[in-house]
């Protein structure tokens, strides 16, 4: 275990860092004050992400800096300045109204990272719409059953991903009216139902006003998941940009002039809120990589873009790892200013591996879709604690609780002591509700407390320390994967009588899915079986939420109640003790 911290800088920075004085700052912070670092719209009409993002930049100083760079698979770029992206932006809100949406419908998006994405997504909260984005590699049936819960109206998508995921399911959705594709106006000309985005964003006027809009209308739906049940939307209001400015400053701490480049696809929400927002509100450059994780070609764009801060995952850092430090000297990475990582557990040797490779140490922060922005970091001025996510926030209120017998909750203030991460509620990205399940985020606040499901400790002096989950959720290259939507999708396989569903921890991923499967009588347990199941599960999840490995079991193992017992499935694919099993069903 390294126990050692990482010192900061004795003053020695090239550039000092936003926030130095942590006491200080926390002791006097507000978010009021934090909203005045915003504008609002004009004439008093209230608040907007997308006014924030662009049209204030685009009417100022900063109208022709760049806001955007895209690098296409094929290296092509394409840039778009502030002034650039209101034009598009606004054509895209036109569109929408064109097409005679009300306010808060909602606007999918499943794409790659394409301009297409990126422009949709600021120009649906220009008016006033919800933009919801989803994991382009996520299979037709995660797709359909978010949609479907979201009540999507329009759908961006490119030729491609509507040939393989939307077509076989479009006529479940009859809520979708509209759904426009990116791609040749020969290709979409022949698939019925559908419209061409390029066309309609060629017809749209560039002007646009945005209308008034009320901080505490709905925004961005972000769906996650939890250990039973659908997948949940967690919905966020246009409020939440003050979260999005003010975490980017101070937690990762953006200068005027940086290059920002964010790894996250914004299917997933860091993707949207550091991917897309907060980097605009800051007036900074922000680069896209359409393409995926490739080492070489990651360290080639740091090196050429001149990236300044950047914020990735733990999985990718281990990928790095792995590769090694050599081929890292190979390429001049001195504009690097500041590494910073989110998602899922940043082993304590990956944060002294940056040191190694790049000189900089990685800064681990924490946060949930339903946070919205980043509640606990390692700021930059302060020494790392390898292993620990840093201190909370100014403005956030962090605190370890226990539920005693009675339900009720107690804050463990004792230091070391494991127990429920919890934040005090009122930070203005804090989600608002999730979509129609009034119950189900009901039972996320108890005793004054927000109740993450993560459990965690706090040391002498403040910082936090992951210890792992509260529930059965999976987390997989960062992803959070429900095990419920896994197992429902293997019971609609013939052959399958019941499935229990883990993340199997992996040096790599963090957890892989593995499934646990019991046969209906007729059916007999095979190679064949395994591997027909494995490819039933993929085509119908997707890569990222389909099972990796599935395992034959004669019964899997459940409460009287009925429910599966998945963590006895674990501690018996680890070796480990199976602890109170008096609950068992008997079999
Ligand atoms: O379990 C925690 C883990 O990721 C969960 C949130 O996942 P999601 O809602 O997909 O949010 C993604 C936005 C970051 C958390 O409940 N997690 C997140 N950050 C860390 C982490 N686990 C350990 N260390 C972290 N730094």
């Amino acid at each position: 275990m390294i126990s050692k911290a990482i010192e900061k800088p004795k003053g020695g920075w090239a550039v000092a860092p936003n926030l130095i004085d942590y006491e200080k700052v926390c002791a006097g912070y507000s978010w009021d004050a934090a909203q005045r670092e915003l504008d609002g719209l004009p004439g008093g009409r209230g608040l907007n992400i997308a006014h924030e993002a662009i049209d204030r930049h685009a009417a100022g100083a900063l109208r022709n800096h760049l806001a955007l760079r895209w690098i296409a698979k094929s290296g092509e770029i394409r840039d778009f300045s502030y002034a650039d992206l209101r034009l598009l932006t606004n054509r895209f809100a036109n569109l929408l109204r064109r097409l005679g949406l009300s306010k808060a419908e909602r606007v999918f998006a499943l794409a790659g990272r394409i301009p297409e994405l990126y422009i949709s997504a600021l120009g649906t909260l220009k008016n006033g719409n919800v933009f919801c984005p989803l994991f382009s590699a996520f299979g037709p049936e995660p797709i359909r059953q978010r949609i479907g819960i979201g009540d999507g109206r329009v759908l961006l998508t490119t030729v491609a991903l509507y040939k393989r995921k939307i077509a076989g399911i479009r006529a479940s959705l009859p809520g979708l009216r509209h759904v426009l594709l990116v791609g040749s106006p020969e290709e979409i000309r022949a698939i019925p139902n559908t419209e061409d985005f390029g066309q309609l964003m060629n017809e749209a006027s560039d002007d646009f006003e945005i209308p008034q809009t009320d901080p505490e209308d709905l925004a961005l739906l972000h769906f996650t998941s939890g250990t039973t049940g659908k997948p949940k939307g967690a919905m966020h209001v246009h409020q939440a940009v003050v979260a999005h400015h003010v975490t980017g400053r101070l937690a990762l701490d953006f200068h005027p002039g940086d290059i920002f480049w964010c790894t996250a696809d914004p299917g997933w929400i860091t993707g949207t809120s550091y991917g897309i927002i907060a980097p605009l509100t800051n007036g900074i450059t922000s680069i896209i990589d359409e393409a995926e994780f490739d080492a070489e070609r990651w360290y080639a764009l740091l090196q050429k873009q001149k990236v300044t801060v950047w914020y990735t995952a733990p999985t990718a850092v281990r990928m790095m790892m792995k590769i090694g430090t050599e081929v890292i000297r190979k390429y001049d990475l001195r504009h690097l200013r500041f590494i910073a990582s989110v998602g899922e557990p940043l082993n304590p040797e990956a944060v002294v591996w940056g040191q190694e490779a790049f000189g900089l140490p990685i800064h681990d922060n924490w946060w949930q879709t339903e946070t919205g922005g980043i509640m606990i970091s390692n700021f930059a001025a302060m020494d790392i604690r390898p292993g620990s996510m840093g201190r909370p926030l100014p403005g956030i209120e962090a605190g370890i609780v226990r539920r005693r017998e009675d339900g009720t909750i107690e804050e463990i203030r004792e230091a070391g002591v494991e127990g429920e991460l919890a934040l005090r509620p009122g930070w203005p990205s804090m989600f608002r509700g999730y979509l129609n399940e009034e119950e189900r985020y009901r039972k996320c606040f108890a005793g004054g407390w927000y109740l993450t499901g993560d459990l965690a400790r706090r040391d002498g002096d403040g910082y936090f320390w992951f210890v792992g989950r509260a529930d059965d959720v999976i987390k997989s290259s960062g992803h959070l994967i429900g095990p419920f939507e896994v197992e429902s999708t293997l019971l609609e396989h013939p052959a399958v009588a019941e499935a229990g569903v883990i993340g199997k921890p992996d040096p790599m991923a963090g957890e892989i899915v593995k499934a646990f499967v019991s046969l209906k009588p007729a059916f007999v347990a095979s190679d064949e079986l395994r591997s027909e199941l494995l490819g039933f599960a993929r085509k119908r999840l997707g890569a990222v939420v389909a099972p990796k490995e599935i395992d034959f079991i004669a019964n899997v193992p459940k409460t009287r109640s009925g429910k599966i017992m998945r963590r006895l499935l674990k501690a018996r694919e680890l070796g480990l003790p199976e602890g109170d099993t008096s609950t068992l069903e008997s079999q």
